[in-house]
């Protein structure tokens, strides 16, 4: 023990800012995506504690230790921060108290600032604007008489979001008509929480490109992925997307605009609405790695999840290139059956990912599936003839 953290001394010492394995980072959350990224940290020779509240957590299996604490729990993080030699997290609903001290007592590369931006859409949207990225029109609302003004202002459909906590189309209510409005004037009247309203965009594809930037400044961005959502829940992702190749481009230097913008340590997920005219809206960002980014486990020559650890611990990036077309589905509850009945005749261009969750309640994230062929049109024929997903809006 003594010689490790001699040998963890001596490499922290070559660069401040760079993490030298067999250094400790600590993850705070364990699921899927800690899981996963501390599956490529342990491929790279670092060591890993999470920080989780529930026992048997995804990265509890994949790390050397678990700190069972709540995530708001001041002595859980003071006791990361005292064994750990830098810190990343997993997830955004870290608390300001929570950052200031992992900051102060240990090494929070990726800093507060962004994740404090992306905790709010309303922060998330102003910043995204500062730094030249164009957003749905949008306004707070305070009151049922803004809604009222509001719905005015940009007609129907629009949408109603609580400005913290939102995931997978959770705390979003869709105003589709006039007597949708009482529904959401009830939300807003509840007064547990901010909202905002949002015009609705008429995009013809939803796409999202994740970027990576080491403290260094070097800055690499992966291959837009294309988005198909299910009852708000990312079902697909397709790569190479199917758009025009300028607008591939236009993705790519966009996410990499607010990527320095930004002064990004780490990863940035940033979801966007493609409109028929080939304009681009941001529609959200996450600093951390992506579901719809599971494809570069396979797809790419670096996955998201070694990039992210690359990143934050400043080490040289790796090469993003998309190595062949790649599908993701993704595998939730009521898929998990019948992907295990059919795991032994699974093509082999058919990749299995399981997060090692013990129950498969419906629409619970359980794994996913990356789907290699020649193009994207022969991954997602793979995919349908499994007959486990209604593949129905999948054309381009
Ligand atoms: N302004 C909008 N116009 C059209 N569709 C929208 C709009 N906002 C959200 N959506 C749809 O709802 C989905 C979920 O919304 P999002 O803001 O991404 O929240 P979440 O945090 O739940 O992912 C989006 O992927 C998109 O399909
Ligand atoms: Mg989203």
């Amino acid at each position: 023990m003594t010689n490790q953290l001699n040998q963890t001394e001596a490499y922290s010492k070559i660069d401040i800012s760079t993490i030298l394995p067999p250094s400790t980072i600590g993850i705070l959350g364990g699921g899927q995506l800690g899981r996963m990224m501390a599956l490529k940290a342990r491929e790279l020779g670092y060591r890993i504690i999470t920080l989780d509240p529930t026992e048997d957590c995804p990265c509890s299996h994949v790390a050397d230790a678990q700190i069972l604490a709540e995530y708001n729990d001041l002595e859980g993080a003071k006791q990361l921060a005292q064994q750990v030699d830098v810190i990343t997290y997993e997830f955004e609903n870290i608390g300001a108290n929570i950052a200031a001290h992992l900051e102060a007592e240990s090494f929070l590369p990726q800093g507060y600032d962004l994740l404090y931006k992306t905790q709010n859409r309303l922060r998330e949207k102003r910043a995204i604007e500062e730094a030249g990225g164009k957003v749905a029109p949008y306004l707070p609302i305070l009151s049922p008489d803004d809604l009222v003004q509001g719905v005015k202002q940009f007609g129907y459909p629009a949408v109603l979001k609580t400005t913290e906590g939102g995931y997978d189309g959770k705390g979003q209510l869709v105003l589709r008509q006039e007597e949708d409005l009482k529904e959401g004037q009830a939300l807003v009247q509840s007064g547990n929480t901010e909202w905002i309203l949002e015009k609705w965009v008429p995009f013809a594809k939803e796409i999202s490109v994740i970027v990576a930037r080491n403290a260094g400044g070097e800055v690499k961005a992966f291959p837009v992925s294309e988005n198909i959502h299910q009852d708000n829940i990312l079902h697909l992702s397709i790569v190479p997307a199917r758009i025009d190749l300028d607008v591939e481009q236009k993705a790519n230097q966009l996410a990499i605009q607010l990527a320095q913008s930004f002064h990004l340590v780490g990863l940035l997920a940033i979801e966007m609405f493609l409109l028929e005219d080939g304009q681009i809206y941001v529609n959200e960002m996450a600093p951390r790695p992506h579901n719809s980014g599971h494809y570069t486990q396979q797809g790419c020559r670096t996955s998201q999840f070694e990039q992210h650890i690359r990143a934050v611990c400043n080490l040289p990036l790796g090469d993003v290139e998309l190595l062949q077309p790649t599908v993701m589905v993704n595998i939730l509850g009521q898929h998990l059956e019948p992907v295990l009945q059919q795991m032994s005749q699974l093509d082999p261009t058919c990749k299995v990912h399981l997060y090692g969750k013990k129950e498969a309640q419906k629409n619970r994230k359980m794994g996913h599936l990356n789907v290699m062929a020649e193009s994207v049109e022969e991954a997602l024929k793979k995919i349908d003839a499994l007959h486990i997903w209604n593949m129905e809006d999948t054309k381009s």
